[in-house]
């Protein structure tokens, strides 16, 4: 296993050690997510999930975790997801695996956000691409909007579970809450890779010499 893939792994397990009897976990979605379902699954705690993709729920069930629709549950105790990159002051970049409005909704659910990475994916500044969903309807002239932000590439991937196109944005990040407000307020982009820091409450990094460390908080 290379350092990466440890990285990740530790990040993942000391993450399952947080999970507690009855709590309701909300899943993210990669590869980092999944050294974190055994490592849950393994301890055995009663608890009942939401998944952010087909991927991810197929996988916690073939471990025996309980799955349950996204729909009636209004909040959930504890997300615990990954992440493409993260900068010092907790912006995130997510979405390289396409999934990121669902995994948005969760960690906006969740009392409390977990991220898990590998120590590489903290960086100085976030940088491109951002990853996009997209409305097919009106798409001409929403990604003319956003090539006001700079050069977009739709993906050549499957439909996001929602039935919507992939995309990623080439443009500097710059100021990632200016940025995400430009986005937000584009009415065809379904949702966009930046998360706020607001969202995240705490980060755990696998892979450095000392084992895993958390993230300081910058507020
Ligand atoms: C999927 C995501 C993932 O969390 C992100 O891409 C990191 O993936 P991995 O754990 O495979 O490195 O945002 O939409």
């Amino acid at each position: 296993m290379d350092a990466s893939e440890a990285g990740k792994r530790q990040a993942a397990e000391a993450a399952a050690s947080l999970v507690e009897d009855g709590m309701v976990l909300g899943l993210g979605t990669g590869s980092t997510v999944a050294y974190f379902l055994p490592a849950v699954a393994t301890r055995g705690p009663r608890v009942r999930c939401v998944a952010t993709s087909l991927g991810t729920e197929r996988a916690a069930r073939t471990l025996g975790l309980v799955v349950e629709p996204f729909e009636s549950l209004d909040r959930l105790d504890l997300a615990v997801d990954s992440a493409d990159q993260v900068a010092p002051d907790r912006w995130l970049v997510k979405g390289g695996g396409g999934a990121h409005t669902r995994e948005k909704i969760v960690a906006a659910a969740a009392s409390r956000f977990l991220v898990i990475v590998s120590s590489e994916k903290v960086v100085p500044a976030l940088r491109p691409p951002v990853p996009l969903e997209l409305m097919r309807f009106g798409l001409a002239a929403t990604l003319r909007r956003i090539w006001e932000r700079g050069p977009v590439r739709l993906r050549e991937a499957e439909p996001t579970p929602d039935v919507n196109l992939q995309a990623d944005l080439a443009g500097e990040v710059g100021d990632p809450a200016e940025l995400a407000a430009a986005l937000d307020a584009i009415p065809g982009v379904v949702g966009h890779g930046l998360f706020d820091p607001s969202l995240v409450s705490d980060v755990l990094v696998g892979g450095e010499p000392g084992g895993v460390r958390r993230l300081p908080d910058p507020r």
